[in-house]
């Protein structure tokens, strides 16, 4: 549905039946995926120009040029970037995500976010970054599609316990703060189409962030997340983009 969203070629029949159920409850979801798409190009283009230089992007998705390591790699060839998700049709499409990378530099790894432990073990990640310095890790539109408080406060503790001191955490997340019935009614669709998404407030969100350091602009939207010239986002309201954005730094 993401893919649909953001004018990808990457979707079946049943995703564009249920994305059109998603858009007619919610139409602003097309600006909210580009807002929220964009907002992980600023925020992979900063992080690098910062001096990142090894990335964990968990729930990838379906490649979308540019993707996250051409964005780091144009900035710094020598970036590192491991993508997971644990979606089998990511699976199949990993190809794409490591085409125009430098070879050992970027790798694709299929697991469950919800176990972070077997994320951190995995072969891809030993061998592609080194995990004693640090890593910006990146849960980009992730966390609403794990429900239930428990497991996604987990999931940050635990990469906040094992990540060493300079990475950095790069979250986005739906909201239903600025205009609650047409999320909720769009959300009745993801969960109709077998997708449970939970919106969390601005002090849900938050939570994420403890023990952690927000950087510039702290919690926002993400479109009002360090915008820039090359995607005018001027347009764009607060109801549309309806995903909470920030990047912080482990102290
Ligand atoms: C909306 S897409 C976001 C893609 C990309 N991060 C972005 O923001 O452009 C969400 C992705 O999270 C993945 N995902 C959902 N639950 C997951 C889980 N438990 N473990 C790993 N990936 C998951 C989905 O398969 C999907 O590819």
């Amino acid at each position: 549905m993401y893919d649909y969203f953001l004018g990808g070629t990457t979707n079946f029949p049943a995703d564009r039946e249920n994305a059109g159920k998603a858009m007619a409850a919610f139409p602003g979801v097309l600006v909210a995926a580009r807002a929220n798409r964009q907002f992980m190009h600023r925020s992979v283009r900063h992080l690098t120009q910062m001096g990142m230089r090894q990335f964990l992007d968990v729930g990838t998705g379906i490649p979308t040029s540019p993707n996250l390591h051409e964005i780091a790699q144009g900035v710094a060839p020598d970036a590192r970037v491991v993508y997971t998700d644990n979606d089998p049709i990511v699976l199949t499409h990993a190809q794409a995500l490591l085409r125009s990378s430098s070879e050992g530099r970027t790798a694709y790894a299929q697991c469950d976010a919800r176990d972070p432990e077997a994320v951190l073990k995995s072969t891809e990640v030993l061998e592609t970054l080194d995990l004693s310095r640090p890593v910006a890790l990146s849960l980009i539109a992730l966390l609403h599609f794990v429900p239930g408080e428990r497991t996604a406060h987990e999931i940050v503790e635990y990469f906040r316990e094992a990540l060493p001191s300079g990475s950095t955490l790069t979250i986005s997340h739906v909201t239903p703060d600025f205009d609650p019935e047409p999320i909720t009614r769009a959300l009745g669709a993801y969960a109709a189409a077998g997708t449970p998404v939970q919106a969390r407030t601005r002090q849900e969100v938050t939570r994420f962030f403890d023990g952690w350091e927000l950087l510039d602009p702290g919690l926002t939207v993400t479109h009002r997340w360090r915008p820039d010239a090359e995607h005018d986002l001027s347009q764009v309201t607060d109801a549309e983009a309806t995903c909470y954005a920030a990047v912080a730094r482990k102290p």
